[in-house]
């Protein structure tokens, strides 16, 4: 392979690198973790240069396992009126993603980044593993993490859906699994980036909260809550969580212009709808083989078992 250099120096010559399932681009292992070469630079970036405040709120996850879910959650219990401003912004927009926003380009100024104003508090997400963090940035940090996690083969599943949203060749659900399987899938292996985080969480419960994709589904009142007293602030009143919960539901952001729009957003080449599917639990079935189902749920319960946290 020619040697390309990213501007933070990284030679990815050097790197092992493997195709995966979207056309013939290849994702190149850095410490252990995939990535895409057009998101390796900013990944650097945000472990090179961001230093989290105290009062930042970072949503972690690997993609495809609610993100965008838990940005519109998260800006609203920070906010608590959050209304106006998920009509006519993107969850995306309100909570900018570290290495895909943020740091993406080489000179950044997160400074300006907007600021809840009673208290400060900056929310941002990232893709990130834990693992890859040092002991100078996120992991010393006094700031709170809110991590999301989602049922493995709904996650592939949306992420397969995804990215053939993007116009270009997408591979057979078989080979996506294959891949996923074997760890080669951006930001994976999603094994180790879920039980990076978990670790995390138990180990420093009152500033990492983990959460899953099911527990929001079935019961997103009492996670609303339970966000908001992890976050230093607590709901008196239960109509301001029900609207919470209704302003930030599938199908209420599905109907703002701005998610339904097919423009491709700043960030990344997909539109701004694609991250709007269907929602909801189970849908792998609807697309995996039994044999797929089978492969995956023998990996993760062997993955899983020893952190007693089994899907
Ligand atoms: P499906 O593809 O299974 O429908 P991410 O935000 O991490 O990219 O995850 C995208 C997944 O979350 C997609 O799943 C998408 O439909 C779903 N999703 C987006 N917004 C949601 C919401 N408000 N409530 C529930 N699911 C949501």
């Amino acid at each position: 392979m020619e040697s390309s250099t990213t501007p933070t120096g990284c030679i990815t010559s050097s790197l092992p690198e493997e195709k995966w399932w979207e056309s013939d681009e290849p994702l190149y292992q850095f410490n252990g973790f995939w990535f895409r070469l057009s998101n390796l630079q900013g990944v650097q970036q945000v472990l090179e240069h961001f230093k989290p405040l105290a009062t930042d709120v970072i949503l972690a996850s690997f993609p495809k396992t609610g993100t965008t879910w838990l940005k519109s959650l998260l800006y609203s219990i920070i906010n608590r009126s959050s209304k106006e401003s998920l009509i006519s912004n993107h969850p995306h927009d309100l909570v900018p993603s570290l290495e895909l926003q943020l740091y993406k380009k080489a000179q950044v100024d997160i400074s300006t980044t907007e600021t809840v104003p009673s208290t400060g508090t900056r929310v941002f997400s990232t893709h990130i593993p834990y693992q890859l963090f040092t002991d100078h940035t996120i992991r010393s940090s006094e700031c709170r993490i809110v991590y999301i996690t989602r049922n493995p083969k709904d996650a592939l599943n949306s992420f397969w859906h995804f990215v053939s949203k993007s116009g270009t060749e997408t591979w057979p659900l078989e080979v996506a699994v294959d891949k996923f399987c074997h760890g080669i899938v951006p930001f994976g292996p999603y094994y180790d980036h879920v039980l990076g985080y978990r670790k995390e969480s138990l180990e420093r419960p009152r500033k990492v909260l983990f959460v899953t994709y099911e527990e929001l589904q079935n019961d997103t009142k009492t996670c609303v809550k339970k966000l908001g007293e992890f976050l230093g602030c607590p709901f008196d009143k239960e109509p301001e969580v029900e609207e919470i919960v209704k302003s930030c539901s599938i199908e209420t952001l599905k109907r703002h212009e701005v998610n339904k729009s097919s423009d491709f957003t700043r960030w990344i080449e997909l539109p701004y709808n694609s991250f709007f599917r269907q929602g909801g639990l189970g849908d792998h079935k609807n697309y995996m083989s039994a044999q797929m189902i089978e492969r995956i749920d023998a990996i993760t319960l062997e993955k899983f078992h020893e952190s007693g946290f089994i899907y």
